[in-house]
């Protein structure tokens, strides 16, 4: 009854665990990609506010013109481009996933090749698919305790014709972070193919090595040139129930994409717009905080896990997960992960979710009280301990 390119799309797998959890309150939940505390104050103040003052209607499908202003500002700070990025690059979109997705509304048309990095968000993978382009999955490795892009094998992934190179960086589900070298390179392959380069840029304030923001090349960017940033409010500033995303673009792409913004969502609330330039204006301690929590709780968390036998994990370089196996165990990621809920009360998000390459793994969303993680720990460690250190039948433990 509905689109092929639909039927052919699994239905979310980290939904299948936190199914076997329902009706219980017991269960550590680090499953999803959000953290445990609310919007700081004022950032939900600056909502109220404009509600209070009656900011209940429709506006521009683009967002409101002082928010992206304060995003282009936001980002000419952040970025120091050679070419200032004027707010007529700048697209609002209600959350990150909608960016994406209008994107490849914009974009993609059936048949056209699109590269990705995996493993990856399923939604970015999904999107292509559902307009019918054919995705070419470009899988890191995990070697010497790190996550690595073998760079040719995407830019031969990669080859002329091929409509657009989406990569995501810090990429979830593994922390792992484009090195500038290689960023610069896919660069150049994309400009002599005329091929579009989309950064997922999702997580990018969200990087563990005192950087401001993680590698990337959207400041060496023309203004007309194939590239875009798809970002959110989200990660960086805590807001993922506010769903206010944004797309940084080339104008003429900009105006098309205005186009599907109507025919999707029209624009994003003007109340929830107005807690975004709040977020961007007053939000800097704020993304340092965060910044600062996650790397504590990533090394808390790592360091734990080693102690754990048979785990075997990569320290994220950013991002807020940890992607890491258990031999003899996470082979089959969707089965060990039902089964940590159901024993141990333990809710993890199966590596299988984010594609083929991602089986073997289980990924642990650290953005969570020290307490909680150390809780976490303790139940894994326990699990395991009980099942004998067993290898359990059919589980092809992977390292
Ligand atoms: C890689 C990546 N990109 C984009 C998003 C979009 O976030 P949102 O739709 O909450 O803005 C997410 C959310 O988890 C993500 O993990």
């Amino acid at each position: 009854m509905l689109r092929r390119s639909l039927d052919s799309l699994p239905a979310s797998r980290i939904r299948e665990v936190a199914n076997a959890a329902m009706g219980r309150d017991d269960v550590l939940k680090f499953w999803f990609g959000e953290g445990d505390l609310p919007t700081p104050q004022f950032i939900r103040d600056a909502a109220k506010a404009a509600l209070d003052e009656g900011e209940t209607f429709y506006n521009h499908n683009l967002g409101i013109a002082e928010l992206r202003e304060s995003i282009a500002g936001y980002v000419n700070r952040l970025h120091r481009p050679q070419v200032a990025v004027d707010a007529e690059r700048i697209a609002v979109t209600s959350s990150g996933v909608s960016a994406l997705s209008l994107v490849a509304q914009s974009l993609f048309e059936p048949g056209d090749r699109v590269a990705i990095v995996t493993p990856v968000w399923p939604n970015v993978t999904a999107q292509p698919r559902i307009m019918g382009a054919d995705v070419a999955r470009v899988p890191l490795s995990c070697h010497a305790g790190r996550w690595t892009l073998d760079l040719q094998r995407l830019l031969d992934a990669a080859p002329a014709g091929t409509r657009a190179v989406i990569v995501n960086s810090p990429n979830n589900p593994t922390g792992w972070v484009m090195a500038q070298d290689q960023w610069e390179a896919l660069l150049a392959h994309c400009r002599r193919h005329g091929i579009w380069l989309i950064a997922d840029d999702a997580y990018e304030r969200l990087v563990f090595d005192g950087a401001a923001h993680a590698p990337g090349v959207l400041a060496r960017i023309d203004p007309e040139e194939r590239f875009i940033s798809a970002n959110t409010f989200s990660k960086s500033w805590t807001m993922t129930g506010f769903r206010l995303g944004w797309v940084v673009a080339p104008r003429s792409f900009v105006a098309g994409f205005a186009k599907m913004v109507e025919f999707n969502t029209s624009c994003a609330p003007t109340f929830i717009q107005r807690a975004g330039i709040a977020a961007i204006e007053r939000g800097d301690a704020l993304i340092a905080e965060t910044r600062a929590r996650l790397q504590a709780s990533r090394d808390a968390l790592v360091s734990q896990l080693r102690q754990v036998p048979g785990v075997e994990c990569a320290p994220p370089q950013g991002a807020m997960y940890l992607f890491f196996s258990v031999a003899g165990h996470s082979g089959d990621s969707l089965g060990f992960a039902k089964r940590l809920v159901s024993r141990v009360g333990l809710g993890l998000a199966p590596g299988v979710a984010f594609g083929p390459e991602g089986e073997g793994y289980v990924r642990w969303c650290f953005a969570a009280q020290r307490h909680l993680i150390d809780d976490g720990v303790s139940r894994l460690a326990g699990y395991l301990g009980s099942s004998g250190g067993g290898v359990e039948a059919g589980a092809a433990g992977r390292i």
